[in-house]
């Protein structure tokens, strides 16, 4: 499919869900206050991939991107609850130890860009369009 929508509405804060468009997972994660602080309490210049938080979001509680780690190409853990989050409280990438925060930025490991961002539009409050 070359577009794909999802609702939000069922995702409660702090959790996450998977989707898969044009064949690759899409990470939607509802973020905490907490999650949303954590990424904008950063000092950029130390990023190895530095961008700023809201330069990722649409909307700061929903962080939409693309589940591919950027270096080898493994799917990060993270999005189930009991999964390991890294050091940075986002993601890890068990291939060869990749952490990403919570705005999916790369922070530790040999990962060499942030998660990616994909197209999307928010179609209401509760609802985007991928793609
Ligand atoms: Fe993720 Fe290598 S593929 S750390």
């Amino acid at each position: 499919l070359a577009s794909t929508e999802v609702d939000l509405a069922p995702i409660a804060e702090g959790q996450a869900i998977t989707v898969m468009w044009r064949g690759k997972p899409v990470f939607v994660r509802h973020r905490t206050p907490e999650d949303i602080a954590a990424a904008r309490d950063v000092n950029l210049a130390q990023l190895p991939d530095p961008q700023p938080d809201s330069a990722r979001v649409q909307k700061p509680e929903w962080l939409v991107m693309i589940g591919v780690c950027t270096h080898l190409g493994c799917v990060p853990l993270g999005q189930r609850p009991t999964d390991q989050k890294g050091d940075f409280g986002g993601w890890f990438c068990p291939c060869h130890g990749s952490h990403y925060d919570t705005s999916g930025r790369i922070r530790r490991g040999p990962a060499p860009r942030n998660l990616e961002i994909p197209e999307y539009t928010f179609l209401t409050d509760t609802s985007i369009r991928i793609g």
